[in-house]
């Protein structure tokens, strides 16, 4: 009786289903707000350096993420492929985030040092040259592309306005850190850099010696 109301009422209709509606929201987004896990950088997550900011704009620019995403799903067959599932703290660095949803190609999240820049310079310029089956368009003219003046320190101050946790030091060299190199510099570094940010527990230094700390220390 009280539901026949509601839906022979369209004004009632409308209000309740805009109540619903921004519960829902509210529900999913409030807590991610307070989330520390989402604002707070994966423990050995290095910053990100404007070179690698840089590539990453070149990333979204030519829409690579139509084709890739970087985020590795917790399930067994992905972790298996990939390497282990992505964390939130990952992506602090990333505004938006490139997590993706579509693969026509490869995941990207743990693609850094999987291959050599010169492997990934060959397959940017003609994928079929290191892949002969690859559907993957070419991107040679990132080879001969350069940044204006100003542009990637101004993405970096837009960024850190909006949240991600750039060092105005490292924000006041950027337009100098950039100025010699190309875009395919710039988007091979930002894939480099996309790797588990602190080494597998297999890798880990063992408990150091009394005295050895100093030494542990200047292990890069
Ligand atoms: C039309 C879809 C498409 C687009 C757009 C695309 N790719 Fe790909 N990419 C693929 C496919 C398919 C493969 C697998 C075949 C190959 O290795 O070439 C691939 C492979 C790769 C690989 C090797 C991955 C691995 O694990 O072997 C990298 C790195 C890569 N792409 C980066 C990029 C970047 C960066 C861009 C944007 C500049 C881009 N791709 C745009 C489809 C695409």
């Amino acid at each position: 009786m009280k539901h026949e109301l509601i839906e022979k009422n369209i004004g009632l209709l409308a209000v309740l289903t805009a109540v619903a509606i921004s519960f829902g929201g509210l529900v999913e987004i409030v807590p991610l707000m307070n989330d520390k896990n989402a604002t707070t950088p994966t423990p050995g997550l290095p910053m990100r350096t404007p070179l690698e900011v840089a590539g990453r704009d070149v990333y979204i620019h030519e829409g690579c993420y139509n084709c890739h995403s970087q985020m590795i799903r917790t399930l067994a067959e992905e972790v298996l492929r990939y390497g282990p599932a992505s964390q939130a703290g990952e992506s602090v660095y990333d505004h938006p985030f490139q997590w993706g949803s579509k693969r026509t190609g490869p995941d990207l999240a743990r693609i850094g040092g999987r291959y050599s820049d010169e492997w990934l310079r060959l397959h940017f310029i003609n994928p079929r040259d290191v892949v002969p089956e690859s559907n993957m368009p070419g991107y040679p003219w990132l080879e001969k592309e350069h940044f204006d003046p100003g542009e990637v320190s101004g993405e970096m101050r837009a960024l850190k306005r909006v949240g991600v946790p750039f060092d105005d030091a490292v924000i006041a060299k950027a337009d100098a850190d950039v100025a010699d190199k190309t875009k395919m510099d710039a988007l091979i570094a930002f894939l480099q850099s996309l790797k588990l940010p602190h080494p597998p527990q297999a890798d880990a230094t063992p408990a150091a010696a009394p005295g050895a700390a100093a030494k542990t220390e200047s292990t890069p």
